[in-house]
């Protein structure tokens, strides 16, 4: 099954989406940090980056409206760049500290293209940080990041939302 570049989900922010950004700036120090969203829609969890001190934050998405939608909003911040990626294919301006994606673990189908994604986008040592609103997420995602070196763990956070943290190795 090829991804659809007229994916209609971008158009209203996603609930874990939503949730993570309010809870972001506690995970973890996010000043200097080079972060990639992937999946980014409305960009919120990005734009959360951001105003937490990451120097850098490349939105993406696997469709243009989404981005045009975030140039018109972030245009003059220089520290933000959005760039059109379909996960699997190449990443740009690689390698980044912190990948992050809000409510992207929707199709299963896509998860070997999303895992090749993050495994290119990180730094050794850098990790992924991905929102969902599902308590259980499929064990398959687990078992693909681990596949390529990643140590993996899962955490339900107030808002509710469950936290997969997926830590590339040294
Ligand atoms: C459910 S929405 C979540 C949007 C946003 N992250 C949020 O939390 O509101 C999924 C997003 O992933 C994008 N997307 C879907 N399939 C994709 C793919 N194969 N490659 C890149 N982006 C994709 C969609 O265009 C959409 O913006």
């Amino acid at each position: 099954m090829e991804p659809d570049a007229r994916d209609p989900t971008w158009r209203y922010p996603w609930p874990a989406g939503v949730r993570m950004a309010e809870d972001l700036a506690s995970l973890q120090e996010w000043r200097g940090l080079r972060v990639l969203e992937l999946g980014c829609g409305q960009g919120l969890v990005g734009q959360a980056a951001l105003a937490a001190g990451a120097s850098q934050v490349t939105f993406t998405d696997i469709s243009e409206e989404p981005l045009d939608h975030l140039k018109i909003r972030l245009g003059s911040n220089s520290c933000a760049r959005m760039v059109l990626h379909a996960w699997g294919e190449p990443v740009p301006d690689c390698p980044y500290d912190v990948v992050v994606g809000g409510d992207i673990l929707y199709r299963p189908a896509y998860f070997d293209r999303l895992v090749h994604s993050i495994h290119q986008a990180l730094k050794p040592g850098g990790e992924a940080l991905l929102g969902d609103p599902r308590t259980e997420l499929e064990p398959e995602l687990g078992a693909m990041l681990r596949a390529q070196g990643f140590s993996v763990r899962t955490e339900r956070r107030a808002g509710p939302y469950t936290l997969l943290r997926a830590q590339r190795a040294r």
